[in-house]
């Protein structure tokens, strides 16, 4: 199982101040050297975190890849175009949020995602569906052709004992699902160091996504040290 870096936050520490520091080249090659796996960025509407000239100063520094979070619309479509990142990742978007809450609603957007999808898809580019651990909504990925889907672990990460577990469960038979569909699985949101073994217990899973958890650990022990730790959890 991979570990992919969700770099957002070492940018909202950035645009908290309006500095130049930390450095988001730095923190990319630092995680790359400490087993990054793939590089994740999402650029939202409202410039919360990354910035536009994020991605061109980071395109060059990637040695991994980069995963663009976007949402499905055209100014978010156009920017890619002009990166060309490896994989872009379509997720929901709404202002109000404080982050990605839920996963995709492809019954009522089926259309719009799938208009970016096929674009994204003409030019090479890798497109994952950011979607719920449901069966419908996976039989609508299925349907829009992806070759990836990243399970939203939110409804995992936020809840404890039995409502837990039986999250577990049902992303197990998802990923089990999806996986008999031939889609690559990618999970995330949420995952820490407290919870996150239990979900690299789940097969088919390539690849986890996350972020904030990491950067909070960044405080005390480092960046390096922070994803070298959370990258020995998901080995063992
Ligand atoms: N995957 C996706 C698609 C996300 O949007 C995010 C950020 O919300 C993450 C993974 C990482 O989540 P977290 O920061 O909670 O680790």
């Amino acid at each position: 199982m991979k570990l992919g870096i969700n770099i957002d936050h070492i940018a909202t520490i950035r645009q908290a101040r309006g500095t130049l520091y930390p450095s988001i080249v730095d923190a990319v090659k630092i995680a790359e050297s400490s087993g990054a796996d793939s590089i994740t960025l999402h650029l939202r509407e409202d410039r919360r975190h990354m910035q536009d000239h994020d991605l061109f100063d980071l395109k060059p520094i990637i040695q991994t890849k980069m995963n663009l979070e976007m949402a499905a619309t055209d100014e978010m479509l156009k920017i890619a175009l002009e990166i060309m990142p490896e994989d872009v990742c379509i997720v929901p978007e709404r202002r109000e949020e404080r982050t990605t809450e839920g996963g995709l609603d492809l019954k009522n957007n089926y259309h719009q995602i799938k208009t970016i999808v096929n674009e994204l898809a003409h030019h090479d580019i890798r497109v994952s569906l950011f979607i719920a651990p449901d069966i419908e909504v996976i039989d609508s990925a299925i349907k829009m052709q992806v070759p990836v889907i990243e399970l939203h672990t939110g409804g995992y990460a936020d809840t404890h004992g039995k409502q837990q577990q039986l999250e577990l469960e049902k992303i197990t038979r998802m990923a089990e699902y999806a996986a008999q569909h031939n889609l690559i699985i990618n999970a995330g949101h949420g995952l820490n160091y407290t919870n996150v073994s239990a979900m690299t217990a789940v097969k088919h899973i390539d690849e986890l996504n996350i972020g904030h958890a990491i950067v909070a650990e960044a405080l005390f022990i480092g960046w390096d040290n922070a994803i070298k730790k959370m990258k020995s959890l998901i080995k063992a």
